[in-house]
């Protein structure tokens, strides 16, 4: 037991990139693959050592934060509301006594089960994502204590939201996590816009939304998956573990409501397994997982080059952050959405895969482009400029694990060689052109 847990801390910090897979207990397999419902503390790097390199100091700091753990849209909340109850109904028809498969406990806490969110409260911030902001400033001022002093100023800090309640209070408890709750108050934000250049660049741009967002060939990847055999076989399985009739068969709908529940619910209780996760079985979270990695990667990812190029805008932002001569504001964060946050990682070229992602990629471990690690809710990439003697190095963060940008071997990555290697990114950033914009479309 002993060596079990010393291998599954080992595997956690110096294998994050590689796999959290060997560390997962049988039974809870599918915490591993909630896709970009995973809540941070299943990935986050929570040991908050200092970073200091030797004869180094850290002079800037840039981060870009997704908000933390939220509830669902509307359309999913009254999705829950009206279909769940009637599949609750019919797992305990089907099951009515306890088996391996649904103990007595799965099957009381699913006769006890209960939606605790109604529809007026879409996609605001829950309890789990205050803390996943706290947590993670706090762990970041441990770190990082001369650019994150614990008194609030507003020459030293620059904090941008977007216009949106999840990113705003996602503000308000990081900055609890730095100052403590009383001094939250004293902290001034630019206003928010819901279409901010540096944000959420994506929603200005006319070719992304024409050639990605609304393009019915983005999502026929995700499809074809959707129809293949790991599907149909999955879903198959589950009805028959579920011991669920001909005239009642779960479709491919049902399955995924299950899905988001249990992936929400295990998000929003660290203590208390969702009976829909007892519900599920692994392959089917496993699929459902893979689904959501297609989807993203043909949105926000590596699928088409305008929705990471882009992103140039937000990587100049962090640049001129960096290399600003003035000493002030030492650190930026902006609180934002998967949307960015993907798109970003794409354009430093973090998590490609060597050849695009399709149908006939389920493979879990192959993989590198996967959102249940990458994107999780409270996702964030940080940069910290360090000067070292005369020289200046930045250092990447991901889920505050170090990662190495595809241009640098070292930790401590020169930034003349970030500049070197991102110089298109620098030199040919004219995002109305590249995104086609038209000034009567926007
Ligand atoms: C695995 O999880 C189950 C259910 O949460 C728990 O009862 C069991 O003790 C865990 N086993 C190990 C080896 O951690
Ligand atoms: C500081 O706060 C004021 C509002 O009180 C604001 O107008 C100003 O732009 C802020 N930023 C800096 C860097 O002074
Ligand atoms: C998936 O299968 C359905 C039913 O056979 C079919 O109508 C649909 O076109 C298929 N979708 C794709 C993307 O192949
Ligand atoms: C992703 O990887 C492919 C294959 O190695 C490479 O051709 C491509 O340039 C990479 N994309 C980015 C944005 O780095
Ligand atoms: C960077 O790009 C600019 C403009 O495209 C070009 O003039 C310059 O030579 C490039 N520098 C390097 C180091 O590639």
């Amino acid at each position: 037991m002993l060596s079990l847990n010393f291998l599954c801390v080992f595997i956690t910090i110096f294998g994050f990139v590689y796999s959290i897979e060997e560390c997962k207990n049988v039974s809870e397999i599918y915490k591993f693959h909630l896709g970009t419902k995973t809540p941070y503390r299943f990935v986050a790097n929570t040991m908050p050592e200092r970073m200091d390199y030797p004869g180094c100091e850290p002079q800037k700091l840039w981060f870009l934060v997704r908000h933390g753990t939220r509830t669902p849209s509307i359309d999913l909340i009254e999705n829950m509301k009206e279909r769940l109850p009637e599949i609750r109904d019919l797992i305990l028809e089907n099951n009515p006594k306890p088996s391996e498969r649904l103990r007595n406990s799965d099957l009381y806490a699913l006769r006890k089960w209960k939606l605790k969110i109604d529809s007026t409260k879409e996609k605001i911030l829950a309890h789990e994502g205050e803390d996943e902001m706290i947590d993670l400033a706090e762990r970041l001022q441990m770190r990082f204590p001369s650019l994150l002093p614990s008194t609030y100023s507003n020459t030293t800090y620059y904090f941008k939201y977007t216009k949106s309640q999840r990113t705003k209070a996602s503000a308000k408890y990081f900055a609890a996590g730095l100052f403590g709750r009383q001094s939250v108050r004293d902290v001034w934000y630019p206003t928010p816009s819901k279409k901010d250049p540096v944000l959420r660049f994506y929603k200005l741009c006319s070719k992304w939304k024409d050639e990605v967002k609304d393009n019915p060939e983005s999502v026929r990847e995700k499809q074809l998956f959707e129809n293949s055999s790991h599907m149909l076989k999955a879903i198959e399985a589950m009805n028959y573990e579920l011991k669920f009739k001909d005239n009642q068969r779960l479709s491919l709908e049902d399955v995924h409501l299950i899905y988001m529940t249990c992936a929400f619910e295990t998000a929003w209780y660290r203590k208390n397994k969702s009976p829909w996760c007892s519900a599920l079985t692994s392959e089917v979270a496993k699929v459902m997982e893979f689904t959501e990695d297609l989807k993203y990667y043909y949105r926000d990812g590596y699928g088409y080059e305008i929705t990471y190029k882009q992103a140039c805008v937000t990587f100049n932002d962090m640049l001129n952050h960096l290399e600003s001569t003035s000493q002030y504001p030492k650190s930026t964060v902006y609180y934002t959405h998967s949307g960015t946050l993907l798109k970003m990682l794409s354009h430093m070229g973090l998590y490609n895969d060597s050849k695009p992602l399709t149908h006939k990629d389920f493979d879990q471990s192959g993989n590198k482009w996967r959102v249940s690690k990458i994107d999780s809710f409270g996702t964030n990439l940080g940069f910290i400029l360090y000067r070292c003697d005369q020289k200046y190095k930045v250092l990447t963060l991901h889920q505050e694990h170090v990662v190495h940008l595809p241009s640098c071997e070292e930790e401590l990555c020169d930034l003349d060689q970030i500049k070197e290697h991102y110089n298109d990114s620098i030199h040919e950033c004219e995002f109305d052109e590249m995104c086609s914009n038209n000034e009567n479309d926007l």
